[in-house]
């Protein structure tokens, strides 16, 4: 007897793998330049490009130098940038003050940013940790970080920055009660139109070493960031915190670290449908960065394929510190 012919598989899902144009006819996802958000730190000082040696490619730049980067933004097509400044220790202090002094660097560069490139979108942190002596986002007394006080102190933050022509807020400090805060206090002001993007569900994350060391931070830290900051075994907590910053007036919402994380901005994404964005930290550029100087893995591929994962994942866009570089590979052919 003849062996009987197995039936003739009607779906072979290899036929759609089959070449680069069958393939992207039946690609589901795409990454473009439109997705990112690009974070940039910035320093005192002219002409200045200052390396991070945690973070290989990446600077601290002097304000003349962070507007050089926004018009780079702008010609590559990329809509935001983000600002975090290195703060001299000399402005240190217990009570933060220099987080809404109208002149302090930060200020100065949205404004020398927005008068320059104004259709970047300018986007700025709000937390107390660069101005704060022992290195947290809250203002702490007895050791403890001291909740509504420290609210008070980044309502005032968050009005020198819409101040200062700031267009997209970011409030990454998790106190609780701060977005409605906030955004009472905005409207109250006028400044009706100042969108804030909450760290709504930010972990406590080992990831963010290399960023603390970019904005001087590391040496101070006492303790560390768990009272506030949730914990990375949770789930459930991120989407009642989503929940809470929506409630309070926040216009978009961000799922921090990003690769170690993708579940949680799928929830998100899927329970809400709002606009969604993650943070790919420091340390996630550092691995692939790492990994790729040392010729271990294919850098570009690498980054690529890690940003693309967060559009699969519910994204709509990323901030990451391949920004400039992903968007220059994005570029169309000419
Ligand atoms: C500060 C802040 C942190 C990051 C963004 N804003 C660090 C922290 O919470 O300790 C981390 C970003 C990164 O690692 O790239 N509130």
């Amino acid at each position: 007897m003849r062996p009987t012919l197995a039936p003739f598989p009607a779906t072979r899902l290899r036929r759609t793998r089959r070449s680069q144009a069958l393939r992207d006819l039946c690609q589901e996802n795409v990454l473009t330049v439109k997705d990112l958000i690009w974070p940039i730190f910035i320093r005192e000082g002219e002409d200045l490009a200052d390396p991070i040696a945690s973070m290989p490619g990446v600077a601290r730049l002097s304000i003349d130098r962070a507007v050089r980067a926004a018009e780079e933004a702008a010609e590559l097509g990329i809509p935001a940038i983000c600002l975090f400044p290195y703060t001299d220790i000399s402005l240190k202090t217990e009570d933060c003050a220099e987080a809404w002094n109208p002149e302090n660097l930060s200020n100065r560069a949205i404004r020398a940013i927005k008068a320059a490139v104004p259709e970047v979108a300018v986007m700025t942190d709000i937390a107390l940790d660069p101005y704060n002596i022992n290195g947290h986002d809250g203002l702490v007394r007895d050791g403890i970080i001291l909740n509504d006080e420290t609210v008070e102190a980044l309502v005032r933050m968050a009005l020198a920055q819409a101040e200062a022509g700031a267009d997209i807020l970011g409030p990454s400090d998790m106190m609780d009660g701060r977005i409605g805060a906030m955004r009472r206090a905005l409207e109250g002001a006028g400044h009706t139109d100042v969108a804030i993007l909450s760290y709504s569900a930010k972990y406590a994350s080992a990831f963010y070493g290399p960023f603390r060391d970019a904005v001087g931070a590391s040496g101070l830290l006492t303790g560390d960031k768990k009272t506030y900051q949730m914990n990375p075994a949770n789930t459930n907590e991120a989407l009642r915190l989503i929940e809470r910053d929506l409630a309070e007036g926040a216009d978009m919402v961000m799922v921090k670290p990003g690769m170690p994380y993708l579940d949680i901005c799928r929830r998100v994404k899927d329970e809400f449908a709002v606009p969604t964005y993650a943070y790919q930290v420091s340390g996630e550029y550092a691995m692939i960065r790492g990994a790729a100087d040392q010729g271990w893995i294919d850098g570009e591929r690498a980054m690529l394929e890690s940003l693309l994962a967060f559009k699969r994942a519910g994204c709509d866009g990323v901030l990451t510190y391949f920004a400039p570089a992903v968007a220059r590979l994005l570029q169309p052919a000419v």
